[in-house]
């Protein structure tokens, strides 16, 4: 067994985090979601009336991940798990302005690259390849169009019960790609050395796949 990082960066809804479990399962890896650390820290915000001392938002918030086997990633934001509300809509609107502000940044980085140290790690998020783990062994870029990363989120608030529709997610997902692309902090962009791989009409195990095979290229 090879003992590596795999980073896997894209755009909203493209599949990251799913075909991410895979993989980490495929491999005994495990499968770390940054996403989930910048929605817990929008949680906060969101309590806080939308504080803007994001200073004093980092300053109080304890923030910890914990794998427990059969559990996947849980994550406990000031001693309580908050993982159950970090897909609700206000979090998903709002979090992409809490992650553009940078003591939110330092913070959740620091936290990814000590999780990242001991290697055997498969994290997704959008500055993975670029920011966080520059040196991951294997950098993977995921995109699907936006109709098909609509209805994939259709799908999954269905599952948890969040009310949506195809046409709102449409333009959300649009919206939220604009403003990682171009904030001034770590934005969402392909590592010089990612791998490019559109999951347009592809189902999970043809990605998976083909993540494993670029893994056993390494
Ligand atoms: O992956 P997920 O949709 O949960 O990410 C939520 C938001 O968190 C993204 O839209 C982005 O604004 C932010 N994010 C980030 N950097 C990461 C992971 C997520 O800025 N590494």
């Amino acid at each position: 067994m090879k003992l590596i990082n795999i980073a896997l960066d894209g755009p909203a809804a493209a599949g990251k985090s799913t075909i991410a479990k895979f993989v980490a399962a495929k491999l005994s890896m495990i499968y770390v979601d940054t996403g989930a650390m910048y929605r817990a820290l929008t949680y906060k915000y969101l309590q806080q009336n939308k504080t803007e001392d994001f200073d004093q938002l980092i300053n109080t918030s304890e923030l910890a991940l914990t794998y427990e086997e059969g559990k996947g990633q849980r994550v406990i934001l000031d001693h309580k798990d908050v993982t159950d509300y970090l897909r609700e809509n206000d979090v998903t609107n709002n979090v992409s302005y809490v992650a553009s502000k940078e003591p939110v940044r330092t913070f959740a980085v620091k936290k990814q690259q000590e999780l990242a140290a001991k290697k055997g790690i498969v994290m997704d998020g959008r500055d993975i390849g670029t920011v966080v783990l520059p040196d991951a062994d294997l950098k993977v870029y995921m995109i699907a169009s936006v109709e098909e990363r609509a209805i994939r989120r259709q799908k999954d608030n269905e599952l948890r019960g969040i009310e949506s529709t195809v046409e709102q997610l449409e333009q959300e997902i649009a919206e939220r790609d604009h403003y990682d692309m171009n904030r001034e902090i770590s934005p969402l962009k392909k590592a010089d050395d990612a791998i490019t791989l559109d999951t347009t009409g592809k189902d999970i195990d043809t990605v998976t796949n083909e993540i494993l095979k670029m893994v056993d290229a390494i």
